[in-house]
């Protein structure tokens, strides 16, 4: 099995959230189960070093904005074969990648994105310049959905291909004046093709062309075909269900565990649980400047600042929830009114609030090592890969309870904590009442202490391992033949 698997960002070369953190160990877990893995992403700033790549072929120019090439290197950790897209005008800036240093998206991402999805589509076909072609491409997100509509478009024989919705908020609508500038025929802006209310919709061209859609967890695969998660494009999505699949995303355990983990202060496994945390949360405490105080529930926040992550919302309790002693800490960056309302906070409760805006990837593991709780109440959340690492370090969860965080986090209640299945704290609306009483009543457990450490012990227990989510990728990609085809039987689905 070949497999070309393309994302516009990987760890640790490129992130901004968990799609970096799943292209990295995805793959990864695909290449120790046997499958010939190449990754493909541009190269931003500094990847092309970081990754050691050279440069290995001329890819061409087919928009006009000159040539790209080639790089060829390898994964840092996973030593993967890694693809780099190199056009130096449209990647190698100071920013990030999607948006500039002050947080607005890049004007060009229509034409670098699609550049992109060319370049992936290219190197499935006979005209690559590449010796080795794959026989299924794995596409994530709008960033990758146009390589699909190449495809299609070109005609011929192509791999097999499945496209994977990490997220439906984003989806990359653009002026249709794209389509013959990007090489496209009009007869593709149609309701039926790319077409999404007067623009072409890349995410659209993802859920369409590929031959399989996936998503990263069982229930969001059944709430984004819904007029209240699907962004506009439930109709697309209920169209295509027998061919849309949820697999829950998985931990990389050799980055995100306390017992190894080298951002650590002091590491910990279940069996040092109480000083390995009691020693994190001072060493958090104090670096942050909140109150050293063990007795102080200790809230966690690691996220984008979005709508979507349900920040206002915390913003609303967070009077109430203060007032009871609890401290907040939080690392995050993204919308400037929340930026700065948060800020505003630390500001005003100095020892009981601490707010870090920007990335830190070092205080992210300190504050899952050193919290109680860690708070995502987020509006809708595919998957969520945060409330996964905070089971494994014994920073109990409070979520909402959509979407992946409905699918990993088990709520105390009297059953669960009976039968020893429960693993955190979940509310069933997104308001702040709902949310504040979750906290309460997670708060009340750490203070009471009964049941505290069992639950912690059995947070630690679980097993979100990507083992699991490999084994379905490898049948579903069984299941396809090249050009999209269904296998007839499994033991004939040679790739
Ligand atoms: P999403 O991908 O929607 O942002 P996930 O929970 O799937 O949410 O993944 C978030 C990932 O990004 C985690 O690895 C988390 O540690 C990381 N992360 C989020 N915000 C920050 C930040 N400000 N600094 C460092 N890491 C962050
Ligand atoms: C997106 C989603 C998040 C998911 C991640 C990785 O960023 O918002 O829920 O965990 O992708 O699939």
């Amino acid at each position: 099995m070949r497999l070309l698997f393309a994302s516009s960002e990987i760890y640790p070369l490129a992130k901004t959230g968990g799609l970096a953190d799943v292209a990295a160990s995805l793959p990864a877990a695909l290449g120790r189960r046997g499958v010939d893995v190449r990754l493909l992403m541009p190269a931003y700033a500094g990847v092309a070093v970081a990754a050691e790549a050279k440069a290995v072929a001329r890819l061409g120019n087919p928009f006009g904005l000159g040539d790209s090439l080639l790089l060829e290197g390898h994964h840092p950790d996973s030593g993967n074969k890694l693809w780099l897209l190199d056009h130096p005008i449209l990647f190698n800036r100071a920013g990030g990648p999607y948006q500039d240093a002050a947080g607005a998206d890049w004007p060009d991402n229509d034409m670098r994105f699609a550049l992109l999805a060319w370049t992936a589509a290219r190197l499935c076909r006979a005209e690559s310049p590449m010796a080795w072609k794959p026989n299924l491409l794995h596409l994530n997100d709008w960033q990758t959905g146009l390589a699909a509509a190449y495809l299609r478009a070109w005609g011929g024989a192509r791999p097999g291909v499945v496209f994977t919705i990490h997220n439906m908020a984003y989806q990359g609508n653009f002026a249709a004046e794209r389509v013959p500038q990007l090489g496209f025929p009009w007869s593709f802006y149609t309701m039926q093709g790319f077409e999404f209310w007067g623009r072409l919709s890349c995410l659209k061209a993802g859920l369409v062309f590929a031959d399989k859609l996936t998503t990263v967890s069982p229930t969001y695969a059944g709430e984004i075909q819904t007029p209240s998660f699907g962004f506009g494009m439930d109709g697309v999505l209920a169209g295509r269900a027998k061919d849309l699949s949820g697999i829950l995303n998985g931990a990389d355990y050799k980055v995100w565990d306390p017992a190894i983990d080298p951002h650590l202060p002091q590491r910990y496994g279940p069996d040092q649980l109480v000083d390995g945390k009691a020693a994190n949360k001072a060493a958090v405490q104090s670096d942050l400047g909140l109150d050293t105080n063990p007795a102080a529930p200790l809230l966690v926040v690691i996220s984008r600042l979005s709508d979507q992550k349900g920040m206002d919302l915390l913003l609303a309790v967070m009077p109430a929830v203060l007032r009871s002693g609890a401290q907040l800490a939080l690392l995050g960056s993204g919308d400037k009114g929340l930026e700065d309302a948060f800020s505003a906070l630390a500001a005003a409760r100095p020892g009981q609030v601490a707010v870090h805006i920007g990335y830190s990837e070092g205080l992210a593991h300190r504050l899952q090592a050193g919290g109680d709780l860690l708070l995502m109440p987020s509006r809708f959340e595919p998957c969520g890969l945060s409330q996964i690492y905070a089971l494994r370090y014994g920073t109990l969860p409070v979520v909402h309870g959509t979407g992946g965080l409905a699918d990993t986090v088990v709520d105390a209640t009297f059953d669960a904590l009976l039968n020893r299945t429960a693993t955190g704290f979940v509310f069933d609306q997104p308001t702040a009442s709902a949310f504040q009483w979750c906290i309460e009543r997670a708060v009340g457990f750490f203070r009471s202490g009964e049941h505290w450490r069992p639950l912690q012990r059995q947070a630690m227990q679980q097993d979100f391992g990507w083992d699991q989510a490999a084994a379905r990728y490898l049948d579903l990609y069984r299941s396809l033949r090249p050009n999209g085809a269904p296998a007839k039987s499994r033991r004939k689905a040679h790739l």
